[in-house]
């Protein structure tokens, strides 16, 4: 590739199991970057395109927003229902605006480094579960950024992808597991759960802080961030991407944003 960031730096020490091509553009570069002044990651830039711009796949009519409840996250989700309830403007057909990101470089703003809230006041909080429609279901290249932050004496989240009531792919930060902290990672078909995958090597979320979290859906497994630095990767057991029409986003937090866009 010709992006120029190391593979193989990132592969050293990651626990991703095989090689593959490296992640598009917009993906947080996952290798041991040094932070950036400040102590927050290294921004690894916008993201390449939008939905909705001539490049993507097309899933998405309308380009997200820069804020929780602005344009346009999700064409075709539910009325009324926005990035959070009650926001103005999550609709389809809203005016597209920029993506989800930072501007290259910005230091983490206010109590999060989440977007700032909409003009004119603070963002109400969204409700947790919260659940987010995934109308035309996932498709490779999806990046869903969900911001929030560690409610004080966790003891566990999840993020569940689900295709119906099965859950194709289970993200589950649990804080005391027999005192320790573990990432669990699993899916659910007919009720049953299968073979636990935990293999992060770090546990990135702490009680009371913000967290980024980013979920890249590529062609044959999820890459999943934390903060701008790469954590894990699952790979795909339940195939029918289409299918997978829902995010599910329970436990011990609160959600400041979560935006799906195009890389
Ligand atoms: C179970 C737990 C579920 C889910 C699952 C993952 O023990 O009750 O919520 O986390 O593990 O394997």
């Amino acid at each position: 590739m010709s992006d120029g960031f190391s593979l193989s730096d990132a592969l050293a020490t990651s626990n991703n199991p095989t090689p593959s091509a490296p992640p598009p553009q917009g993906w947080p570069s996952w290798g041991n970057q040094p932070p950036a002044p400040g102590g927050f990651p290294a921004y690894p830039g916008p993201p390449g395109t939008y939905p909705g711009s001539p490049a993507a796949p097309g899933t998405y009519p309308g380009a997200p927003g820069p804020y929780p409840g602005a344009p346009g996250p999700y064409p075709g989700g539910p009325a009324g229902q926005g990035l959070y309830p009650g926001a103005p403007g999550a609709f389809p057909g809203a005016p597209a605006g920029p993506g989800s990101y930072p501007a290259p470089g910005q230091p983490p703003s206010g109590p999060g480094f989440g977007p700032p809230p909409p003009q004119g006041g603070l963002a109400p909080p969204m409700k947790v579960p919260f659940e987010l429609p995934l109308q035309a279901g996932l498709v490779p290249r999806m990046l869903i950024t969900i911001t929030g932050t560690i409610n004080p004496n966790p003891n566990r989240f999840s993020l569940d992808f689900k295709k119906g009531n099965d859950v194709a792919f289970h993200f589950n930060p649990r804080f005391k597991e027999d005192n320790r902290k573990v990432i669990v990672c699993n899916s659910m078909f007919l009720n049953n759960w299968g073979r636990e995958e935990r293999t992060a090597l770090k546990f990135p979320f702490e009680a009371g802080k913000p967290f980024k979290l980013q979920i890249l859906c590529e062609v044959d497994h999820f890459k999943v961030a934390v903060n701008d630095a790469h954590l894990l990767q699952y790979n795909f057991r339940e195939k029918q991407l289409n299918e997978i029409t829902k995010l599910c986003i329970a436990g011990d937090i609160t959600l400041t944003s979560v935006m799906p866009t195009m890389i």
